[in-house]
């Protein structure tokens, strides 16, 4: 479990292009003990670790993770928009993730980000992937998600989960306590004293981010949160 542990936020996406195997190899370089990454389903149902829903950003191709197959993906250049000698680098398949963390020793933080209409299949093609292709070796993922249907699916599929849940709206507490969270993950601007207390009041960790100043770091690790999100870690109070 997170004990005010830094989280390589994409992997260390400061350092490498987020959401590819350089990225987390730089998280463990960096001596990162946790990274985050986002799972999309494709067109012909594969998972793959990609943020945004579209291509545009942060490949060379065009149009929606979830209407391109995943032969046409694993084709496009992933890396080069952040620099040269990332042309080369392909969006991973999420079995190409897990055999990075599992020879990296990483714990994982798999954010699920589905679509408007595919958030129970996702949850189902995870849970499938989780029981079938998971080391032994690694500590069970914290599975979050900004989607509830998502992670409610993932509930009633196997209620052991440990489900983190990405806060967005007023009703947190009614979601964190039907999913049986075991902690409120949060990305703002700032974060108060009042803020993490607040959580915890209720009895959920709180993870906070996107961090990248070492100061602000050590101010939250003090108040108390569990964990931080960072793009890049190294500055930070590492164990
Ligand atoms: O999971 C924490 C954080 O990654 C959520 O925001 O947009 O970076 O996936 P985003
Ligand atoms: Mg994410």
């Amino acid at each position: 479990m997170l004990h005010g542990d830094v989280i390589a936020h994409r992997g260390a996406s400061g350092y490498a292009p987020e959401n590819t195997l350089p990225a987390f190899y730089k998280a463990h370089a960096l001596g990162v003990r946790w990274v985050e990454f986002d799972v999309q389903l494709t067109a012909d149902d594969a998972l793959v670790v990609f943020h945004d829903a579209t291509l545009e950003r942060t490949t060379n191709g065009q149009g929606k993770v979830a209407q391109t197959d995943s032969c046409q993906l694993s084709r496009l250049d992933a890396g080069g928009w952040f620099a040269p000698q990332y042309a080369k680098e392909r969006i991973p398949s999420l079995a190409a993730v897990v055999d990075c963390l599992a020879e990296c020793q990483l714990a994982a933080n798999v954010e699920l980000k589905p679509t408007q209409d595919n958030a129970v299949k996702l949850a189902y093609q995870v849970e499938r992937f989780l029981q079938q292709q998971w080391p032994k070796t690694l500590p069970p993922p914290v599975i979050s998600s900004y989607c509830q249907k998502a992670l409610h699916a993932l509930f009633h599929l196997n209620p052991r989960r440990r489900l983190g849940l990405l806060y967005e709206q007023s009703d947190w507490l009614r979601w964190a306590k039907h999913l049986r969270v075991v902690s409120i993950h949060k990305v703002a601007d700032t974060f108060s004293y009042d803020d993490i207390r607040h959580y915890q009041t209720f009895g959920y960790p709180l993870v906070a981010g996107i961090v990248n100043d070492a100061s602000v770091a050590r101010q939250l690790l003090d108040w108390g949160v569990a964990g931080l999100f960072s793009d890049s870690p190294d500055p930070l109070p590492l164990p």
